[in-house]
C-alpha cells in the first residue's frame, strides 16, 4: 500500500485525477469504478479539465459506480445518477452505453444486484476503483457489520451515514434508508484501488482502517489485504497518520 500525502484538498484531487487519467491514457478501454460524495468532487472537475485541455479521452472507457440510493429516481438531485451526470459524464466524451450505476428504482433488487455483478464480469472486471471512506470506515455503502458482504447487495444505511449524508437533503427524513452497493469482494477484485481522504474526521477512520485489525466492523480495513492500493490524503490526514507513527507516507 502506498500512502501519498498531498498539500491540501485541491492537490489531493489533482493527484487522484492524474492516477485516473494515467490509467485511461495507458489503457483507453479501462473499466473504472467510481465513487460519489464530497471527496471526489474536485477530482471530477480536474478530469473534466484534462478532457477539455489535455486530450483525456473517455470514449473507450467504461465506468461502474459503487452505489445508489434505493427509491430515488435518476432525475432526483440527490441520486447518484444525477450526481455523476452533473459532475462528470455530461462534460466528457464517455459513451452512455458504457456508464453503469445500480438502478435504485428497480422492482427486483436481487436481480439488479446479480445483473450488476454480471455486467462487471462481462466487461472484464474493474481496472481501477476510486474509493472514499465514511466516518464509520465504510467503503461503497458497506457499513460496519459482523461479516463482509461479498457482492453487490441491498444495504440498510447506518444512522451515522444517514446523518453524514443529511447535509445534501432538505430534511433528514428525506435521506433514503436503503441503498444498493457493490460488495467487498467486488471492490477487492479491482486490479488497482485509489482511496481518497481529506479532513480530520476521515483521518480517524483511515487510521482505524489502515493500522487496526482487519474486521468487518471497519469495512475499509480489508484494503490492507489488497495488492495495489494507493491512498491519497490531504495534509491534515497526513499529519494525523504521521502522529500515529506511520513513517512510510510519501
Ligand atoms: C459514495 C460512497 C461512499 C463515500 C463516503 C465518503 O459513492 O461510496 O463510500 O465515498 O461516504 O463520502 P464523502 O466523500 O461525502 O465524505
Amino acid at each position: 500500500m502506498r500512502i501519498v500525502a498531498a498539500k491540501d484538498y485541491n492537490d489531493m484531487s489533482r493527484k487522484a485525477a492524474n492516477i485516473v487519467a494515467g490509467q485511461i491514457f495507458l489503457k483507453p478501454n479501462s473499466v473504472i469504478g467510481l465513487a460519489t460524495g464530497s471527496t471526489p468532487l474536485m477530482m471530477y472537475k480536474e478530469l473534466i479539465r484534462m478532457s477539455a485541455e489535455d486530450g483525456l479521452d473517455f470514449s473507450e472507457a467504461t465506468t461502474f459506480n459503487l452505489d445508489e440510493y434505493i427509491g430515488l429516481s435518476t432525475d432526483n438531485i440527490n441520486s447518484y445518477h444525477y450526481y455523476m451526470y452533473n459532475n462528470l459524464f455530461n462534460h466528457v466524451n464517455i459513451k452512455k452505453e458504457n456508464i453503469f450505476i445500480p438502478n435504485g428504482m428497480t422492482s427486483d433488487i436481487e436481480k439488479e444486484c446479480m445483473d450488476y455483478e454480471e455486467k462487471i464480469r462481462q466487461r472484464g472486471g474493474i481496472d481501477l476503483q476510486v474509493l472514499g471512506i465514511g466516518n464509520n470506515g465504510h467503503i461503497g455503502f458497506n457499513e460496519p457489520d459482523v461479516k463482509f458482504e461479498a457482492t453487490t447487495h441491498q444495504v440498510k444505511l447506518d444512522q451515522e451515514t444517514i446523518l453524514a449524508n443529511a447535509r445534501f437533503f432538505d430534511n433528514i427524513d428525506d435521506v433514503p434508508k436503503y441503498a444498493i452497493s457493490m460488495g467487498i469482494k467486488t471492490i477487492m477484485h479491482a486490479r488497482k484501488i485509489v482511496l481518497l481522504a481529506s479532513g480530520l474526521n476521515k483521518a480517524e477512520s483511515l487510521g482505524r482502517a489502515l493500522y487496526g485489525g482487519i474486521t468487518p466492523e471497519v469495512p475499509a480495513s480489508i484494503l490492507q489485504l489488497h495488492q495495489d492500493v494507493t491512498v491519497v490524503i490531504d495534509g491534515e490526514c497526513a499529519s494525523f497518520l504521521k502522529r500515529m507513527g506511520d513513517d512510510t507516507i510519501e
